[in-house]
C-alpha cells in the first residue's frame, strides 16, 4: 500500500462560523490502562505500511443532559469531532492545536481507545484503537498534562517499576531507558518523592519518562508544558526535539502555547469545531491572517524608539521597547539588525496567542 496523505505543500484552509463551544472537564482518563496487563513480553509489531496514524471521517457525539427547571432534564447532542480526516506518517512531529472545546483531547483519547468514535476509521500502526486497546498500548505513549497517569500516593521509582510490570518491558531495556530518561529529564533526586509531593513541572517530567519506558512509536502529548514555567517549558521542549530526532518517535502536540509549536513542529493542524481547518506549516499559518510576533528589547538604557525595517516599536516602558513584525518572517535578521545599532541588555520573542492568528485565519478566509 503506498502512504497516502491529506496534506499537501499548499495549506489548506476552510473557514465556517466561528463560536467557540465551552470546554468541559472530559471523562476520567487513564492514559495507560491500569487493566493493561499484557499476555506475552513486549515484542514489536512490523510497522504497518502506510501512516502511522490514520483518521477518516471520524466523528464523536455526546449525549449530554442538562437541568432545565427543578425537574426537568433536557437532553441535547454535542459534536466534539465532527468529521475529522487526516494522517500522520512515522517520524513526523505535528502541533494539533485549536480553542477551547475544539475537540483536540476528544481525538487524542480516541486515538488512544480510550473513546469508541461514533462514526468512522481510526488506525494507529495499524491497530483500530477502541478494539484492540490493549495491544496498542504497548505502541503508544499518552501524557495528559491535566492530570497525572502516575500513582498519586508512590514514589516516582514505585510507579515506573508498576509500568515496567504492566508493560512486561525486559530488564536490560527497562534499565537502560530509565537511566537515560531519568539523566535527560533530570529526575534522579527526585525517585523517592511521592508523586504527590512534586511540583508540577517535576510530576509533568515523570510522566512523559513514564509514557516513554515502553519505547512507544508514537506519544500523544496533551499539553505538556501547561502551567510550567519558562526554563522548564525550555526542558520539555528541548527533550522531546531530541526525542523526535534521535529515536524516530513520531509526536502529535496538543498545546495553547504558539512557542511549543515554533519551536518543535513543522506541521501544524488547526482544529475547530471538530475538524481540521488548516494543515501547513506555521509560517504558513501566521501568513494567512498575517499574524504579528513581538520582539521585546531590553537596551542597556532607556532611550528613543527604535528605528528598523521590518517591525515598529508598539510600546515603550523605560529601557524595554516592544516590536511587532510579522510573524510568518524570521526574527534573525531584525535581532541582528538591532544588536548592530543599540546596546542591549536582553531581548525575548512572544508569539501571539493561538485564538488571536486563528480569529485573523478566518478574517482572511472571509475577505
Ligand atoms: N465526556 C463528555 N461528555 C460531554 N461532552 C463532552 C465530553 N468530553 C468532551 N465534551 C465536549 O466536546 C467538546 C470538545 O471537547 P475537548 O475536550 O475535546 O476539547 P479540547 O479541544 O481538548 O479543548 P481544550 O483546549 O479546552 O482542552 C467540548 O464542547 C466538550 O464540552
Ligand atoms: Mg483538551
Amino acid at each position: 500500500m503506498t502512504p497516502r496523505t491529506t496534506r499537501s505543500d499548499q495549506p489548506s484552509l476552510t473557514t465556517t462560523a466561528a463560536s467557540t463551544a465551552a470546554p468541559t472537564n472530559a471523562v476520567p482518563t487513564n492514559a495507560v490502562p491500569t487493566n493493561a496487563l499484557p499476555t506475552s513480553a513486549a515484542t514489536q509489531e512490523p510497522a504497518a505500511d502506510g501512516p502511522l496514524i490514520e483518521v477518516r471521517d471520524v466523528r464523536k457525539t455526546f449525549a449530554v443532559r442538562r437541568r432545565a427547571g427543578r425537574l426537568r432534564r433536557t437532553r441535547s447532542e454535542v459534536h466534539a469531532v465532527a468529521g475529522l480526516s487526516f494522517e500522520v506518517a512515522a517520524g513526523e512531529m505535528v502541533g494539533y492545536i485549536g480553542p477551547n472545546g475544539a475537540g483536540k483531547s476528544t481525538t487524542i483519547k480516541m486515538l488512544t481507545g480510550i473513546l469508541v468514535p461514533t462514526a468512522g476509521t481510526l488506525r494507529v500502526a495499524g491497530i483500530e484503537p477502541s478494539r484492540d486497546r490493549i495491544r496498542l498500548a504497548r505502541r503508544i505513549g499518552v501524557v495528559f498534562g491535566q492530570r497525572t497517569t502516575l500513582w498519586w500516593d508512590l514514589p516516582l521509582r514505585d510507579s515506573f517499576g508498576l509500568l515496567r510490570r504492566i508493560y512486561k518491558i525486559p530488564d536490560a531495556r527497562y534499565h537502560e531507558n530509565l537511566d537515560h530518561y531519568v539523566g535527560l529529564l533530570e529526575l534522579g533526586p527526585l525517585l523517592d518523592v511521592p508523586v504527590r509531593q512534586l511540583s508540577l513541572g517535576q510530576r509533568m517530567r515523570g510522566d512523559i519518562a513514564a509514557a516513554l519506558l515502553h519505547d512507544p512509536e508514537v506519544v500523544y502529548l496533551d499539553e505538556p508544558t501547561i502551567g510550567l514555567d519558562i526554563v522548564s517549558k525550555a526542558k520539555v521542549r528541548e527533550f522531546l526535539r531530541d526525542l523526535n530526532r534521535e529515536r524516530g518517535t513520531t509526536v502529535l502536540l496538543t498545546t495553547h502555547d504558539l512557542t511549543d509549536i515554533e519551536q518543535l513542529c513543522s506541521r501544524v493542524m488547526v482544529i475547530d469545531h471538530g475538524r481540521v481547518m488548516y494543515d501547513g506549516s506555521l509560517p504558513g499559518l501566521h501568513g494567512l491572517g498575517e499574524s504579528e510576533r513581538t520582539l521585546v528589547v531590553d537596551l542597556a538604557e532607556p532611550g528613543p524608539p527604535i528605528e528598523v525595517d521590518g517591525a515598529s516599536v508598539v510600546r515603550v516602558d523605560g529601557p524595554r521597547q516592544w516590536l511587532a513584525f510579522p510573524a510568518a518572517t524570521s526574527a534573525a535578521p531584525l535581532v541582528a539588525s538591532i544588536a548592530a545599532r543599540y546596546p542591549l541588555a536582553d531581548l525575548s520573542i512572544q508569539e501571539p496567542a493561538i485564538e488571536s492568528v486563528i480569529a485573523r485565519m478566518y478574517a482572511a478566509g472571509e475577505a
